[in-house]
């Protein structure tokens, strides 16, 4: 059962070169760097801007009645492992919300927005 889904901009350019796109290989070296028990859990999806364009690369963690945090500014390569490390601690929060001291370095830097689960505003009478 998916627990979350890593949404990855395949869209964005580098500086403006249409022909560098970081997102394209940020999503091919996270679906190399999953663990194969994860992939069940761990979603990874390419998405076609994120409205974060000057930010590459940008990624969005979302999961069923969790916060959603939009992330930018990360790095292709050197960032994998920190943003799988970050799905993993989105994964196991209760409500998306991961504690500042709990988030990779990227995580930290990083976050463009956060938004609320739907339900938060079903929830009001
Ligand atoms: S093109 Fe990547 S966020 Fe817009």
């Amino acid at each position: 059962m998916t627990q979350v889904t890593i949404f990855v901009c395949t869209a964005c350019r580098l500086g403006g070169d249409v022909d560098n796109r970081p997102g394209q290989i940020l999503l091919e070296r996270l679906h190399a760097r999953l663990p194969p028990h994860e992939r069940e859990s761990v979603a990874i999806e390419p998405v076609e801007c994120l409205g974060v364009c000057k930010r590459p690369c940008t990624v969005a963690l979302a999961a069923e009645d969790k916060w959603t945090y939009v992330i930018g500014d990360l790095d292709a390569v050197g960032d994998v492992d920190e943003l799988l490390a970050s799905a993993r601690g989105f994964a196991a929060s209760e409500n998306g919300i991961v504690p500042w001291k709990d988030r990779p370095n990227a995580f930290r830097k990083g976050v463009v927005s956060r938004v609320p689960p739907l339900a938060a505003a079903k929830a009001r009478p």
